[in-house]
């Protein structure tokens, strides 16, 4: 069953307690968290005094996609807040396996981020300690992009290597995700949608949700 995560870069941040509960009665499965540091991405946006206040108003798994140069400096604070996914650029780091080994010591999924132009065999050594990858399919700093269609044979490649060895980490995409194209991810493999224009710019959240997992 597909769970959508919805990004809260997209929503009203004036109300952004009201647009949780909005997501959360829409049937949003996870929330995603876009931390930005304005090197590593060319935006900012929020840190762990927004984390710590939203983890305060929802009981729904938070997801943190950390677009960040020296991501460990925040894993300690993170796992303190409660949340449940974080994941880290291997573009960023030099030694992922041991940043990986950082996550799960604090009980956390452990995921690594992958730009559209990063291969996924960047990553097999480590697929079978990961608990998920999320693979970009938009270049990393701004939502409402166009989705890119490379990610699709990196997808492919993803659930395959799984099926092959056993694995079970989970498959998550991120960046310009419509209805038009949810039911292909789903069907290549993928388990977490993220989206954020297409759920928050709309009027009606669970009509915009409903769609994504629709699989027929
Ligand atoms: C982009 C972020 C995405 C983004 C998705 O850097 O990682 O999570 O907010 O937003 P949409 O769905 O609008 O592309
Ligand atoms: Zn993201």
């Amino acid at each position: 069953m597909i769970k959508i995560a919805p990004s809260i870069l997209a929503a009203n941040f004036l109300h952004l307690e009201k647009e949780i509960s909005k997501i959360e009665k829409s049937g949003a499965d996870i929330i995603h968290l876009d931390v930005m540091d304005g090197h590593f991405v060319p935006n900012l946006t929020f840190g762990l005094l927004i984390i710590k206040q939203i983890s305060k108003v929802t009981k729904l798994p938070l997801d943190v996609h950390l677009m960040v140069t020296n991501p460990q400096n925040y894993f300690n604070n993170l796992a303190e807040i409660g949340v449940n996914y974080i994941s880290f650029h291997q573009e960023t780091e030099f030694h992922i396996h041991k940043r990986i080994s950082e996550l799960k010591k604090l009980g956390v999924k452990a995921g690594i981020a992958l730009n559209p132009a990063t291969p996924v065999n960047t990553i097999f050594p480590v697929l079978d300690e990961l608990d998920f990858v999320l693979l970009m399919s938009v270049n990393p700093g701004f939502g409402g992009q166009k989705f890119l269609p490379l990610v699709k044979s990196k997808i492919k490649e993803l659930a395959q290597i799984r099926r092959k060895n056993n694995l079970n980490f989970e498959i998550e995409i991120d960046g310009g995700i419509t209805n038009n194209i949810s039911k292909e991810m789903i069907e290549l493999g993928t388990d977490i949608l993220v989206a954020g224009s297409y759920i928050f710019k709309s009027d009606n959240y669970k009509d915009q949700i409903d769609a994504l997992k629709k699989e027929v």
